[in-house]
């Protein structure tokens, strides 16, 4: 799909795979028009598309997937990166819709199979609770580790809230280094309590600041914070996806991020670290 151009010419590359064609487009009214250029008939198809902005993509990746399969493809696969809507898990308040139930059903009735890197699980435990298609769950763990382990001297990799334990032990555990996890509570959308355990033994250490989602930034800013009183070194702050929604990346410059990167999941000039191996690895795999 139109944004994933990089990763899937990649992926392409890898497999020695055909390059798929159709045009993508929108009728001055705005509705979507698909048209598919070659043959899929019989033809294992993999589409590549990271799901930041689901909204607006929604539409146009379905009607690519309904007309593969109406061309007589033999499978269809999508690769999604980036997952979303995997965070309204729950009804936190009366009347709230479970947002992410209702996406797996929507994602679920257009591939056979969905590859993805590190979904946000949290309250849900697995993607088969909600998703009713074979799912591949990739970690970026390895390709984070390897990328601390080459660039950052005597790391302490810390995580903002107790979700992000999953990532950060992991990580911690390949890199070699220590790990702490903090407290956060979430008050809205850009509005986040952050407690820290004791730092005090770590102030020779260079905090790595890792999370799996960077949205609003507010969870890594708030982070930042505290590591500074704490009397911290300037934090490298590693994102697996890039979301960066509005002036994300500019305010977490501006609290003091002093390097910020992330994996190519979302297409991002903060991309550092590059997944198309783990995707590839898993397609070989899986054929
Ligand atoms: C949720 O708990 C996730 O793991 C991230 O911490 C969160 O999505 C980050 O969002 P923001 O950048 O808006 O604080």
């Amino acid at each position: 799909m139109p944004g994933n151009e990089l990763l899937a010419r990649g992926i392409i590359k890898n497999l020695k795979a055909a390059e798929g064609k159709f045009n993508a487009r929108k009728f001055p009214d705005g509705e979507s028009y698909i048209r598919i250029l070659g043959n899929v008939k019989n033809k294992h198809t993999v589409i590549v598309c990271t799901l930041a902005h689901p909204d607006e993509l929604f539409l146009p990746l379905f009607f690519l997937a309904r007309e593969i399969r109406n061309q007589g493809a033999k499978r269809i696969t999508l690769i999604s990166p980036y997952l979303s809507y995997m965070r309204q898990d729950k009804a936190f308040h009366p009347g709230e819709a479970i947002t992410s139930g209702y996406f797996a059903e929507l994602i679920s009735s257009i591939a056979d199979q969905i590859i993805t890197i590190d979904p946000h699980l949290h309250r849900r435990k697995s993607m088969n609770e909600i998703y009713t298609v074979k799912t591949s769950v990739l970690h970026a763990a390895p390709f984070i580790a390897g990328y601390i382990s080459k660039h950052i001297a005597n790391p302490v990799i810390i995580g903002p809230d107790s979700e992000s334990k999953q990532w950060i032990a992991e990580v911690a555990h390949l890199a070699k280094a220590p790990f702490v996890v903090m407290k956060k509570t979430r008050r809205g959308d850009k509005s986040v309590k952050i407690k820290s355990p004791e730092l005090k033994k770590y102030k020779k250490y260079t905090p790595v600041l890792l999370d799996d989602i960077i949205s609003t930034g507010h969870t890594m800013i708030k982070t930042i914070i505290l590591l500074k009183k704490a009397g911290m070194k300037a934090p490298v702050c590693i994102g697996i996806h890039a979301v960066f929604s509005e002036t994300a990346f500019k305010d977490l410059k501006k609290a003091g991020a002093k390097i910020l990167l992330t994996c190519n999941t979302i297409l991002h000039f903060t991309n550092r670290i590059d997944i198309t191996q783990l995707i590839t690895s898993n397609l070989e795999k899986n054929d």
